[in-house]
């Protein structure tokens, strides 16, 4: 299967190549850099390592993924190695793992000597589909998730469809609501096409897993361009998390997959819509709670309280939402939806309607 590539039109614009071999495209990708250093998940480098075989012997740090990898210290150590390895502002750093290694590897490469290039190879679903493309990078404070970063676009990405062979199901769901979230936000074709492919991807089908992540990174692609440090737009992609956050946060984190709390998002973010008179099509909301269940996702709290096994109070959901660092303080906004393709950004809600939808 040859790979797809989509370019991500920012200055300067660089191209994300999808498909079962993307990594053999990784020499290439690092040719015009003086130097080369790897910043790899650890398990990914022990299951997927002879992929990289093309690339030689190059410096490497490898560390465990998850969100242990966003801290303070860890940053410290890469940007450590970057200097031990010799590394210049004309050197590349490939991060190779899911999204926690690329906003790690982006933050460090945007600080090192004031800027480095940043090449990504994700493995995870998420990754390929989100965090790898549009240049946000973050470690996480004491105070809260992602709470320190920047904008750092990096040169390329890889995104092998094959290394997700070895995803664990809960990773693979976390991607997935991702994947909802990224169709819904794109419109008709993007939905219809995740339709069409739902029973492929979950049987892990190569060319259904291509298809779905370019058709994902298309839509992300195009979001990021027209508003590339979200000043506007781009907040779009936040459909479905005001409520994951809140989700995450009570149930403490890890403790819900965050795709997966995205998942109850998008569904709350719609019965939200339908109460409001939002939605131009009533059918939608039906329409992505079976695509929602039919991937093995909640479509609402009810759903998610049942198979997490978690008792979600409302009072501490509501609470949750001064968690959210998007909107202002108290006053969490929430992207709605007025049918496929079409949002409506900032809205905030009566905390009436807020109660009925948690309960
Ligand atoms: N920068 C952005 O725009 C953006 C967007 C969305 C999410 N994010 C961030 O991404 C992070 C989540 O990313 P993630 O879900 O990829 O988490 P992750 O990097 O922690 O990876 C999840 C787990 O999967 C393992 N893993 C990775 N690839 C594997 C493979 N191919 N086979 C087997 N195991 C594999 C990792 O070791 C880890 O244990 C969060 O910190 C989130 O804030 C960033
Ligand atoms: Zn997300």
């Amino acid at each position: 299967m040859s790979l797809a590539t989509v370019t991500v039109a920012t200055e300067p614009p660089y191209p994300v190549r999808i498909g079962p071999a993307a990594l053999e495209a990784l020499p290439n990708a690092v040719a015009s850099a003086d130097r080369v250093a790897l910043l790899a998940d650890e398990r990914v480098l022990d299951l997927h390592g002879a992929s990289l075989a093309a690339l030689g012997e190059v410096p490497t740090l490898a560390i465990g993924g998850g969100e242990d990898a966003k801290t303070l210290g860890k940053l410290g150590a890469v940007l450590e190695f970057l200097a031990a390895a010799g590394l210049a502002r004309s050197s590349t750093l490939i991060t190779f793992g899911g999204g926690t290694l690329a906003d790690l590897g982006g933050l460090a490469a945007s600080l090192f000597k004031r800027g480095m290039q940043v090449v990504h190879a994700p493995t995870t679903l998420l990754a390929q589909v989100d965090a790898s493309v549009g240049g946000k990078t973050a470690i996480n404070l004491s105070a809260g998730k992602n709470l320190a970063g920047t904008f750092h676009q990096p040169a390329e990405v890889l995104c092998d469809t094959s290394t997700l062979a070895t995803l664990p199901a809960a990773e693979r769901a976390s991607g997935l609501g991702e994947v909802v979230k990224t169709a819904l936000i794109g419109g008709e074709a993007d939905l219809a096409l995740l339709e069409a492919q739902a029973d492929g991807l979950l049987a892990g089908d190569a060319a259904a897993l291509a298809a779905t992540v370019t058709s994902c990174v298309t839509v992300k692609a195009r979001v990021v361009a027209c508003d590339p440090t979200e000043r506007g737009p781009r907040r779009g992609l936040n459909l479905g998390h005001t409520f994951a956050h809140a989700i995450e946060h009570v149930a403490g984190y890890g403790a819900v997959p965050h795709g997966v709390a995205v998942a109850a998002g998008i569904g709350l973010a719609l019965r939200a819509s339908a109460e409001l008179g939002l939605l131009t099509d009533p059918a939608l909301e039906a329409r992505i709670r079976a695509l929602l269940e039919r991937l093995g996702l909640p479509a609402d709290l009810s759903a998610l309280r049942q198979s997490s096994g978690l008792a979600l109070p409302v009072d501490e959901l509501m609470a949750g939402f001064a968690h959210d660092k998007k909107g202002a303080v108290g006053r969490p906004e929430f992207v709605l939806v007025s049918g496929a393709g079409a949002l409506e950004l900032g809205v905030t809600l009566e905390v009436d309607l807020l109660q009925s939808l948690l309960a």
